[in-house]
C-alpha cells in the first residue's frame, strides 16, 4: 500500500474481532511513530504497552466508570460490550512528557499527535485499523496507577486501539477542500 492509499483508507474503528495483532505489525508501527518530528528534539512521546494484568484492570475500571455515568450497576450486557471494545484490540497508551514551558508543551503535543498518526498509518498499511480515544478512562488517576505512568511528569493523551475491525463505520463527510484552503495574493 502506498502512502496516499494508507492516508485515504485509515479509518477510526469502534468494534473489533478477537483476531490477535501480529507483533511485527505493532513493532513496525511503534518504529513509525518514533519517526515523527519534534521541535528542539524533545522526543516527548512515551508508549506504554499494557500486559494482561493491566488490561484487565483497565477493563474493570472502564466498566465501573461507564456504569457510574449511567447511575446503574454494571450489567452483563455492559460487561460484554466493553470486553469487546477494551479487551479484543491491541492497545498502545500514548503519553506526553510534560515540559515546564507551556509553549513547549503545545509543540510537544503536536509532535505526539504526529507520532500517533504515523502509528495509525503504519497499521493501516499493514491491513489493520485503529482508534485514538480519549475520555474518562484515559484521564482517570487510577489509569495512571495501573499503567505506572508518572502523573506528575507525563500526561496520557490517548489510547490507541489496534486490530481487525468487526465492521467499519461509514466515512464521515469531510469539509470540501475549498472551505479549508485559503489562497491570498
Ligand atoms: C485527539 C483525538 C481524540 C479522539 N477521541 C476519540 C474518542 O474518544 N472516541 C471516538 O470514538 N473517537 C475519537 N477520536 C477519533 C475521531 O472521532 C475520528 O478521527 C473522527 O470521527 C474521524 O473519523 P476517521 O478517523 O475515520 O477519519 C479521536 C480523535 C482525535 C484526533
Amino acid at each position: 500500500m502506498n502512502l496516499q492509499d494508507a492516508i485515504h483508507s485509515r479509518r477510526t474503528a469502534h468494534s473489533w474481532t478477537n483476531e490477535p495483532v501480529n507483533q511485527d505489525i505493532l513493532e513496525r508501527a511503534l518504529r513509525a511513530a518514533q519517526m515523527a518530528p519534534c521541535h528542539r528534539l524533545t522526543w516527548p512521546w512515551r508508549f506504554t504497552l499494557p500486559g494482561p494484568v493491566a488490561r484487565n484492570a483497565l477493563y474493570e475500571l472502564g466498566v465501573q466508570l461507564k456504569a457510574a455515568r449511567r447511575a446503574e450497576q454494571p450489567s452483563e450486557a455492559l460487561r460484554d460490550r466493553l470486553r469487546q471494545k477494551l479487551l479484543h484490540p491491541a492497545l498502545v497508551v500514548v503519553s506526553q512528557v510534560l515540559d515546564e514551558d507551556l509553549d513547549r508543551q503545545n509543540e510537544d503535543y503536536a509532535a505526539c499527535a504526529c507520532a500517533i498518526q504515523n502509528l495509525s498509518l503504519s497499521v493501516t498499511a499493514d491491513g489493520l485499523h485503529s482508534k485514538w480515544s480519549t475520555g474518562g478512562l484515559t484521564r482517570h488517576k487510577e489509569t495512571y496507577e495501573i499503567l505506572s505512568v508518572p502523573q506528575d511528569e507525563e500526561r496520557i493523551i490517548g489510547f490507541v486501539w489496534i486490530g481487525t475491525p468487526a465492521r467499519l463505520p461509514n466515512e464521515p463527510e469531510r469539509l470540501p477542500l475549498e472551505q479549508v484552503v485559503r489562497s491570498v495574493p
